[in-house]
């Protein structure tokens, strides 16, 4: 496959291509750490993202981008099951565009490969700060779905309430709070379906564990919301450092919200996170759920990537 657009060439993955690319990747990365300087330096080293590509040249699903010879596009996905359909996952060190016409010839061959291999769910994680290229994401069909956020652990303002560290004596009101999350996000706007909670077990297990901490706000005594905080559990390849906590729960029952709960709870971990040793504090949500896509921008925390999805209709033979 060698599809032109323009003076662009598009071409097929290969192990050659990877030292080039990955210095794209590592490019953009700096780039991002400029509109969000918390971002770790984990993708800034070319040969993170160089090892990541490696199996992936050849296996069918990615396109480099030449301009007259020059390496200024990446487009590299693997193939994972997303929402119940075969689907591509590129992750953030596996696509890197100079410039939205660059986005635009990447996709129109990559999707061939895509389609012919039966994937019809399409996903990208992109560098937040290159709105040009997302716009070319977006022209292209593809919405944005989920944003990874991260602050440092400076203090923040606004928050009220009366909230403790949870403890193994707390498991119902966890197993309850962690149930009522996971509904709302299953529910509209949202109707994303995350894993089960994990249920008594599974909260007695992380209260016991002293790297799992969470906090429980409380109103007249009863808890009316609560935080959770984990690490060196990372989804996204940029944000994972040994000094990244990353926030794996909040909610705040609705009758309560907007009283300065959520980030009296966020304070209160942030503090512990800061005591711990770690540098920033990870999160990541649907860009659906407008609860968190205004509370966590408004508590200090800078979108370093957005992942964008499209689900295409695969052809039948007529
Ligand atoms: C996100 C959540 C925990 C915030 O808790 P909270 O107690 O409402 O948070 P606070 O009162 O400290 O919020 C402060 C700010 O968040 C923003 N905010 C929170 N809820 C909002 C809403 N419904 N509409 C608009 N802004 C909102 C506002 O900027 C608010 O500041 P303001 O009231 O001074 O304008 C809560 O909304 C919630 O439980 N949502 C559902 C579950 C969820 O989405 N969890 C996060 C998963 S990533």
């Amino acid at each position: 496959m060698s599809r032109r657009s323009g003076n662009l060439e598009v071409v097929p993955l290969e192990a050659h291509h990877i030292p080039r690319a990955a210095t794209l990747v590592a490019e953009g990365a700096r780039e991002q750490r400029h509109a969000a300087p918390q971002l770790p330096f984990t993708l800034d080293d070319s040969t993170v993202a160089a090892e990541l590509l490696e199996p992936l040249a050849g296996n069918g699903l990615g396109v480099v981008v030449l301009d007259d010879g020059a390496l200024v596009g990446l487009l590299a996905g693997v193939a994972v099951p997303l929402w119940g359909s075969p689907g591509v996952y590129v992750a953030e060190w596996g696509n890197a565009a100079r410039g939205p016409e660059v986005v635009l010839a990447a996709y129109a061959a990559a999707s061939q490969l895509w389609v012919a291999a039966g994937c019809a769910a399409h996903v990208v994680t992109l560098w937040a700060h290159a709105a040009a290229n997302e716009a070319a994401w977006h022209q292209l069909g593809f919405g944005r779905v989920v944003v990874d956020a991260v602050r440092g652990l400076d203090e923040i303002e606004g928050g009220r309430g009366q909230v403790r560290r949870a403890t193994v004596a707390d498991v119902a009101e966890i197993v309850s709070l962690e149930e009522a999350l996971w509904r709302h996000l299953a529910a509209p706007p949202v109707s994303r379906v995350h894993p089960p909670p994990a249920g008594p077990a599974g909260v007695a297990e992380r209260l016991a564990d002293p790297r799992r901490p969470a906090w429980i706000v409380e109103d007249g005594g009863r808890a009316i919301g609560y935080v959770s905080l984990t690490s060196g559990e990372h989804e996204t390849t940029a944000l994972a450092a040994d000094d990244t906590a990353v926030c794996d729960g909040a909610f705040v029952v609705p009758e309560v919200r907007r009283r300065g709960a959520g980030r009296c709870l966020v304070s209160a971990a942030m503090g512990w996170a800061a005591a711990e040793g770690f540098a920033r504090l990870a999160i990541d949500y649907e860009s659906a759920n407008l609860e968190a896509a205004t509370f966590w921008p408004g508590a200090g925390f800078r979108a370093v990537l957005h992942s964008v999805a499209r689900t295409v209709i695969l052809p039948k033979a007529p």
